[in-house]
């Protein structure tokens, strides 16, 4: 946000927010124009933008003069692109959708937009109707017609029928009416866009558990799952809140509830990269995230040391050091990537603060009920504040009445929103479906938040100031790292043949293991494992030969020996090696591979660890001509249970 510190942001969104439940929901991503321009350059552009968020199939509706064009394609946005080029749609009005199925085989029958059965009203709609099957059987009855397995065509059939219900006086008043009485009928979530034949230039949206997002434009507004969508053209936003409807014009709209209260939009302008959606000279946004590190991580750190130098401060905790001192236990919360920063989080915290930490999946948590201290802190961390499970471990923390704090990249995301206080990661936009450059930045912060608890309990000045140097020092360093990534190449063209592959490490190294492991495996579909490098000799050292390659994380700690005669174990059963390892330690380790990294602090030995593991994934990857920022099956913000 342009204007306003997390704390200010949290005001602003936390008064109006109506609790919701939290339910599953589809991960799509949404846009819908209205306008004086042209809609189909405008959703097809918005609907590129927004693909990272699902990939199956992808589709178009406009208002043409007396009928809606759709256009709907089972594959890329680049397929819908080119089916749009030939049927020419031509209308100031319009919706589109880029879907991640879950509900309903990937067909085109299947993909939005659902034209209701009279021909009245396309909608397009992520979540989850779950009394579908009801509303189908009612609407059956009534006559209506359905053609997909989709709960979503029961919710534009429902709107036609309450809009053929209503006295036709004009069919502009009747259209907001008609979506807004059929979301009283609806369980489940959604966040849809709804156009109507009879109104021209009019977009209604709606949201319950999906994000909608108003782009207020200069005679055209913009609905859409995120500003991305429509960056472009417009940084004026205005984030709905559940429960909320919205009727659009190309001059202007109205928020109200489902339930007919007047809402008093809050316009914002939001701070927002271009550059950031866009590709410059890399192949991919893998590439160029992995390449902005040093970037991400100077911005995670701006302005948030003291003048001293000898500790961390933060704008928007909104806890004072009394109340923090008074803390006794952190939890913390997430998922798949951001779960393994929280790993290094915990190894952090209890390291330089002296507080016990646990660290729990978001997922296992929210329906775990585990027992907690009643001066639990609970910290969750999310890239898009939108991972459906991190979100309600949130809520579930707060509905039993815990103090809870965020770190997330999203300003405005329903995690922000919720969150009591929290810290922004300004990484800027991470498009690339695997984690890259958030990933380093949320293990930067937890090293940060780690120091900040640590002097405000015993560590020293003096540790205090040598840690904040440490820090400082870490985006050159990452420079430096990064200019292995040819030789880090050379590697993943030799080892990408491999199968199977381990991934090694000993206490905060572990955690950076997990992540090297799953890197690989959901870019370039290679099965592989993270483990503890001790436990190996457990299990999964039966494993080991001659096509298994073992990456090593060394650090140059106490602990450096024990992990070379892990090493050795490896190297005596005939296992490819890999070691990410300090310098200095060069000589003394047997390996097939070494890449360096430079000695330092313990605190920060993690991120430089963790460059080396995404460039090989990368190239991995790369070698094997996948798809690096759009692998199978995936997308970037889960929010599906
Ligand atoms: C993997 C990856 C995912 C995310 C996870 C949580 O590369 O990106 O594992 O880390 O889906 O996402 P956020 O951080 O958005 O909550």
């Amino acid at each position: 946000m342009l204007c306003l510190g997390f704390t200010q942001q949290l005001h602003a969104f936390c008064l109006n927010l109506k609790k919701i439940p939290a339910l599953s929901f589809y991960m799509c991503g949404i846009i819908g124009y209205v306008g004086k321009n042209s809609a189909t350059p405008i959703l097809i552009d918005g609907l590129k933008r927004l693909e990272y968020r699902g990939y199956d199939s992808a589709g178009i509706a406009v208002r043409g003069k007396s009928a809606f064009t759709v256009v709907r394609r089972v594959g890329r946005v680049d397929q819908l692109a080119a089916a749009v080029a030939k049927a020419k749609p031509v209308g100031s009005l319009g919706i589109s959708h880029t879907r991640w199925a879950t509900h309903g085989g990937v067909t085109e029958k299947n993909t939005h937009p659902h034209v209701s059965s009279d021909g009245k009203f396309a909608l397009v709609h992520n979540g989850v109707i779950e009394n579908y099957q009801s509303i189908k059987k009612f609407l059956i009855e009534k006559g209506y017609t359905f053609s997909s397995e989709t709960d979503t065509e029961a919710l534009s059939n429902l709107i036609a029928y309450h809009y053929a219900k209503e006295p036709q006086q004009s069919g502009t008043s009747c259209f907001a009416e008609s979506v807004r009485k059929s979301l009283l009928h609806v369980q489940g979530t959604y966040g849809i866009a709804v156009i109507c034949l009879d109104c021209p230039m009019e977009l209604v949206g709606a949201r319950k558990g999906s994000p909608l997002i108003i782009g207020v434009g200069d005679e055209e507004n913009i609905l859409a799952s995120d500003v991305s969508a429509f960056a472009m053209r417009t940084r004026n936003v205005v984030y709905l809140n559940d429960g909320e409807v919205v009727h659009i014009r190309p001059d202007g709209f109205t928020i109200s509830t489902i339930t007919q209260e007047e809402v008093a939009a809050v316009v914002q302008e939001v701070d927002w990269n271009i550059e950031d959606s866009e590709l410059g000279t890399f192949k991919n946004f893998m590439e160029k995230e992995i390449f902005e590190q040093p970037a991400a991580l100077e911005n995670a750190m701006r302005g948030r040391f003291s003048d001293d130098g000898s500790t961390a401060m933060f704008g928007g905790l909104n806890l004072s050091s009394k109340e923090l001192r008074y803390v006794d236990r952190i939890l913390l919360c997430a998922c798949g990537t951001a779960w393994h920063a929280c790993l290094v989080a915990e190894y952090l915290i209890e390291r330089y603060a002296r507080i016990p930490v646990e660290v729990e999946y978001a997922s296992e948590f929210r329906y775990r009920n585990a027992p907690i201290d009643k001066n639990t802190l609970v910290f969750v961390i999310s890239q898009s504040g939108e991972t459906i499970d991190t979100l309600a471990a949130l809520k579930e923390a707060k509905r039993k009445g815990f103090r809870t704090l965020a770190i997330t990249n999203s300003v405005g995301s329903s995690i922000a929103r919720e969150t009591d206080g929290g810290i922004y990661q300004h990484a800027g936009q991470e498009v690339g479906v695997a984690s890259t450059k958030a990933f380093t930045s949320q293990i930067l912060i937890s090293a940060m938040v780690a120091l900040y608890l640590g002097r405000l309990r015993d560590l020293s000045y003096e540790e205090g100031r040598t840690m904040v140097d440490a820090l400082r020092s870490v985006p050159n360093h990452v420079k430096e790292i990064l200019k292995q990534a040819d030789y880090i190449k050379s590697i993943a063209d030799r080892y990408a043949h491999f199968k199977d592959f381990l991934f090694l490490g000993r206490q905060s190294m572990f955690p950076i293991a997990l992540e090297g492991a799953l890197k690989l495996k959901e870019i370039s579909y290679i099965h592989a494992e993270g483990y503890p490098a001790a436990e190996m000799k457990h299990g999964p050292i039966a494993l080991i030969c001659e096509e298994c390659p073992s990456v090593f994380l060394v650090t140059g700690g106490e602990i450096m020996q024990k992990t070379l005669a892990n090493i050795q174990e490896v190297k005596a059963r005939k296992g490819p090696v890999i070691v990410i390892g300090p310098k200095h330690c060069r000589e003394e380790i047997q390996a097939d591979e070494y890449i360096e990294i430079p000695d330092v602090h313990d605190a920060v030995a993690p991120i430089l660890a963790t460059i080396p593991l995404q460039l090989l994934a990368y190239h991995s990857a790369v070698k094997l001509g996948r798809d690096v920022d759009k692998p199978r099956n995936l997308a970037k913000s889960v929010t599906v249970e």
